[in-house]
C-alpha cells in the first residue's frame, strides 16, 4: 500500500484530483476511455469540487464513465443519496453525457437494484465477451473508497454477509446497525481494479485507521481490500494519520 499523509483535507482532495487526471490521461491514451468508481461520505467532497473547478476544461468528459461503489436505498433526490452528493458538486458542473453516469438505482427494491447494476456493469465491460475484464470480472481503472469509524468500506460493514460473497459483483446488504438496506459492490469486484484509493480524513478516523493498518488482519472490512493485480493507495490527512505515519 502506498501511503501519503496530507497537511489538510484540501491538500488530500487536490491530490485525489491530480491522480484522477493522471490516470485519465493514461487510460484515454491506452484504450480511449476511463472508468472511475466514486464513494459516498463527506471526504470526497473536496476532490469533487477540485475536479469540477480546476479540471473541467482539461478533461474530455465523454471519455469518462462514473460508477458508484455503494448506494443507500433512497431516491436520487434524497440528501442521503451518494449519487446526489456527487451530482451536486461534480456532475452538474461538468459537461458529461447522461449515458456516462452509471448510478445505482437506490429507489428500486434493494435486490432488484443490485441485479440491475450488476447487469449494467456486465454489459458495459462486455464481461461475457471478455472486453475490459480481468479473469471474467470487470476491472475499473480507479476506485475511490472511504473508511467508516467502524472499519466499514463501501457498504460492507463488519459482520455483513456481503463480505463472504464470492460470485456476485454487486449485492444488496442489510445493515443491522443502521436498520437499513444498502446496495454495494463486492470484494471480488473491487479487488479486481487497477487502482484503489482510500480517502480518509478527520481526527475521528485516527483510531480505526491505526487498527486497519496495524491490527491483526481480517477484523475490518477495509482490511479486505487488496487489489489482486492493482495498486492500493491510502490518502490520509494529518489529523487522521499524522501520529500513526509519523508526519
Ligand atoms: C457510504 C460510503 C462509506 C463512506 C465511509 C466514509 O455510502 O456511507 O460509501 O463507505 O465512504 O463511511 O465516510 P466519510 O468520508 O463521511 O468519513
Amino acid at each position: 500500500m502506498k501511503k501519503t499523509v496530507f497537511e489538510s483535507p484540501q491538500h488530500l482532495g487536490r491530490a485525489a484530483a491530480a491522480l484522477f487526471f493522471k490516470l485519465y490521461q493514461k487510460e484515454v491514451r491506452r484504450k480511449g476511455f476511463f472508468t472511475a468508481v466514486l464513494s459516498g461520505g463527506s471526504t470526497p467532497q473536496v476532490f469533487f469540487r477540485v475536479l469540477a473547478a480546476e479540471y473541467r476544461n482539461n478533461i474530455t468528459w465523454d471519455r469518462v464513465h462514473f460508477f458508484w461503489g455503494d448506494e443507500r436505498c433512497v431516491s436520487p433526490e434524497s440528501p442521503r443519496s451518494n449519487f446526489r452528493a456527487a451530482d451536486k458538486t461534480l456532475l452538474s458542473k461538468i459537461n458529461i453525457p447522461a449515458g456516462n453516469v452509471h448510478r445505482i438505482k437506490g429507489e428500486l427494491d434493494p435486490g432488484e437494484a443490485a441485479r440491475a447494476y450488476e447487469g449494467e456493469l456486465t454489459e458495459f465491460f462486455g464481461v461475457k465477451a471478455g472486453g475490459g475484464a480481468r479473469g471474467g470480472t470487470p476491472s475499473f481503472d480507479l476506485v475511490f473508497l472511504g473508511i467508516g469509524e467502524d472499519g466499514h468500506t463501501l457498504s460492507l460493514f463488519p459482520g455483513s454477509s456481503a463480505l463472504r460473497e464470492r460470485q456476485r459483483l454487486v449485492v444488496e446488504n442489510y445493515v443491522e446497525r443502521l436498520g437499513a438496506w444498502r446496495v454495494t459492490m463486492t470484494l471480488k469486484l473491487v479487488n479486481n481494479a487497477s487502482n484503489v484509493v482510500f480517502l480518509v480524513s478527520g481526527e475521528n478516523k485516527a483510531d480505526v485507521l491505526r487498527e486497519v493498518l496495524e491490527g491483526g488482519p481480517g477484523r475490518y472490512p477495509a482490511q479486505m481490500i487488496r487489489p489482486a493485480k492493482g495498486e492500493l493507495y491510502l490518502f490520509a490527512d494529518r489529523s487522521s494519520a499524522g501520529r500513526l505515519l509519523g508526519t
